[in-house]
């Protein structure tokens, strides 16, 4: 006969190595607002490696873009235009890489100016990776202080939206930060906008600008899904980069408007692995297994998990 124990033991052997490492990403450089190793900051946002909600409220920055005009919004880098830059991602979840962009907004967080994509392999998806990214500072890009943002579409897992914002200066342009510069809006989805990506799939940015970065095999991307409008990175825009967006942009859609109703259903928020997201969401270790069971067993089959990676990484 053999023992109940072995399909137990061979369960435990088997999410040892499928088992993703705990928490999500964010990024470490530049220092973002109420990032715990911001120099200005007052407050600490100790779980800064979580998405923005899905509901979109707190779209852009985690609310933080708030903090603007405070002694804890000070720039902590400065900038020249036409020169290489980079910034750095910590985290270990690195759900299996995906999809990011960096932009600038000059007013506020209420329009962002692509910078640069990359399709695949940002975050990248080993654990341990030098996830240091390096991008070209446009030569048009005006001056003054602007929020430097990172947002991430991660490839497996919940639906997300990741974007952490710090504050930079652009020092030596040749144009003030109210003229216009051309410029891709920043893609946005799985916030409640109409607009997801697809899970297990690197997203293809519909507009990804001038500066694009490709990563990964091809057959690993896809296009996002519902009504990404082509106010989510419509190229060639003029945009005015110093106003708040209510003028001098040829875009119909807003990117940034958030207030269409969520009709799309997440992929992945029903069925068998309902509770295995959840806890994924939570920034908890999950594995396939877990959403197959009840809510008991799942709980059971967590405190064996936390226990066994323990031990995995011991
Ligand atoms: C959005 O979701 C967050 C987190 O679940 C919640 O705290 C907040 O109240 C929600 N906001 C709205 C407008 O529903
Ligand atoms: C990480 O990558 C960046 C840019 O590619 C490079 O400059 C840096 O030296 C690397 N860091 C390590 C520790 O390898
Ligand atoms: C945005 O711009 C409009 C028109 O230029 C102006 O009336 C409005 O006060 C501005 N809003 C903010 C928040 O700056």
């Amino acid at each position: 006969m053999v023992s109940p124990t072995i399909p137990f033991v061979i369960l435990l052997a088997l999410l040892c190595v499928a088992v993703p490492a705990a928490a999500h990403m964010c990024m470490t450089d530049p220092p973002p607002l109420r990032y715990k190793t911001n120099p200005y900051k007052t407050v600490v946002d100790y779980d800064y490696i979580n998405p923005l909600y899905a509901n979109g409220s707190n779209y852009p920055c985690k609310g933080y873009q708030k903090d603007l005009g405070t002694p804890s919004a000070q720039s902590v880098a400065t900038w020249s235009p036409g020169r290489s830059y980079s910034f750095q991602l910590t985290g270990s979840a690195t759900h299996s890489g995906g999809s990011c962009q960096t932009s600038l907004s000059f007013n506020g967080g209420n329009t962002w100016t692509l910078i640069k994509s990359w399709i695949g392999g940002c975050v990248k998806p080993d654990p341990g990776s030098n996830q240091t990214f390096e991008f070209m500072l446009p030569s048009n890009v005006p001056g003054g202080d602007a929020l430097f943002a990172w947002t991430w579409f991660n490839n497996q897992g919940n639906r997300e939206m990741y974007m952490n914002c710090a504050v930079v200066t652009i020092s030596g342009a040749k144009k003030l930060a109210t003229s216009c510069a051309s410029g891709s809006s920043i893609f946005v989805a799985n916030i409640g906008n109409g607009c997801t990506t697809v899970d297990g799939k690197d997203v293809a940015f519909p507009n990804p600008g001038s500066q694009v970065e490709y990563d990964g095999l091809e057959a690993n991307r896809a296009a996002p899904l519902g009504s990404c409008g082509s106010g989510s990175g419509s190229m060639g825009n003029e945009r005015c980069m110093g106003d708040n967006g209510s003028t001098s942009s040829t875009s119909s859609t807003s990117p940034t408007s958030l207030t269409s109703p969520a009709t799309t259903t997440r992929p992945g928020s029903g069925g068998s692995t309902a509770s295995c997201e959840r806890l994924r969401s939570q920034g908890h270790l999950c594995s396939r297994a877990a959403g197959r069971g009840e809510e008991l067993q799942g709980a059971i089959l967590l405190m064996v998990i936390v226990t066994l990676v323990n031990w995995c990484i011991i």
